[in-house]
């Protein structure tokens, strides 16, 4: 088993976590969240998005947040942009790394951001190039990348497809979301083998949710695979408003454990970032869903 001596975990809980949670917590609660997560030494912690506060009403203010948090260095605070207007909303805050979010399905696409693959990547064109000009980077999500919950299951040639354009059009990285947490290592595996036909398998990261208890398996298997950058989010908090029954992205507190157990490298403190979580969960009135949180905290390690 040959495994990366170092993986980058990137934070998505104040984002994709917390656009899930029924209780949209104030922005000093996400604020603070936020320093937290960096303060334990995350190199990435999304911070917001900038989409529109009718449909997720839990992001609103995303700019008062970014305008407010602590700015470690050697922490980047990437935020979602659907569009220019996004772009420019998140630039004006002083964002310095947007993410932009295609589907491989187009129901998904449809339900989440109002138009097909192909008018979204229309979209998120003009995007790349406003944020080259101006020294921003620029993340993809492939959603639907494992599975639909309206299309069921999903070609990895059609993700590879909308990966590949993502990258061309100036993408750093392609991020690809296992949506609803379907997926099962084999397939975790051939995904990857498949992207990597067209994308280098460097610039791909994992974003795995745990609705049926797969994530950290699947996470082992593409980790074989050569991927060494993680997305999670603290004390699995979340899911997907526009993906009904989908459960949380991977806890990173259980993530960050069992990197550790197999000695790779993260710069991540397990204690500060299950607290972290512990201070977001008592926030939304929540227990964490992270089995390491649940097990520190009965002193258990
Ligand atoms: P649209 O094309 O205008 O169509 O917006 P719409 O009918 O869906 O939305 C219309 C409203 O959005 C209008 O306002 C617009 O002005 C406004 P209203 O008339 O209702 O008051 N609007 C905006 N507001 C703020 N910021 C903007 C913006 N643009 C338009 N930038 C849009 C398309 C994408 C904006 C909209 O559909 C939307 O906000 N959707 C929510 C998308 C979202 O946040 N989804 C969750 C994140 S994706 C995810 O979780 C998956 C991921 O984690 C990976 C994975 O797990 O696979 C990334
Ligand atoms: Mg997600």
């Amino acid at each position: 088993m040959r495994l990366p001596p170092a993986v980058k975990m990137v934070e998505v809980g104040p984002r994709d976590g917390l656009q899930n949670e029924s209780a949209a917590l104030p922005i000093s609660v996400r604020i603070e969240l936020i320093d937290r997560l960096s303060d334990a030494g995350l190199p990435a912690v999304e911070a917001g998005s900038f989409v529109s506060e009718r449909r997720v009403p839990q992001m609103a203010e995303t700019d008062q947040v970014m305008r407010r948090i602590r700015r470690r260095e050697g922490t980047t605070y990437p935020v979602l942009v659907p569009n220019m207007r996004g772009f420019e909303a998140a630039r004006a805050a002083g964002a310095t790394e947007v993410a932009v979010f295609a589907a491989a399905s187009e129901t998904f696409s449809q339900r989440n951001i109002a138009c097909s693959i192909t008018e979204s990547l229309e979209r998120f064109s003009p995007v790349c190039d406003a944020a080259a000009a101006r020294g921003i980077a620029v993340r993809g999500y492939v959603s639907c990348a494992l599975g639909c919950p309206y299309e069921g299951e999903i070609e990895p040639a059609r993700v590879a497809a909308v990966a590949e354009r993502l990258v061309t059009m100036g993408c750093y990285e392609i991020s690809l979301g296992d949506t609803i947490g379907v997926g099962t290592p084999g397939r975790a595996q051939a995904l990857v083998e498949a992207v990597a036909e067209r994308v280098p398998r460097e610039m791909l990261a994992a974003h795995f949710h745990d609705t049926y208890g797969q994530a950290l398996a699947n996470l082992l298997a593409v980790m074989e695979r050569g991927i060494a950058v993680i997305d999670s989010a603290v004390a699995g908090l979340g899911g997907c408003p526009f993906a009904e029954g989908a459960s949380g992205n991977v806890a990173s507190e259980d993530v960050l454990y069992m990197l550790n157990g197999l000695g790779i490298e993260t710069g991540v403190d397990l204690d500060a970032l299950a607290a972290a979580g512990r201070f977001a969960c008592d926030r939304l009135g929540r227990d964490p869903a992270s089995k390491v949180s649940r097990a520190l905290a009965a002193g258990r390690c």
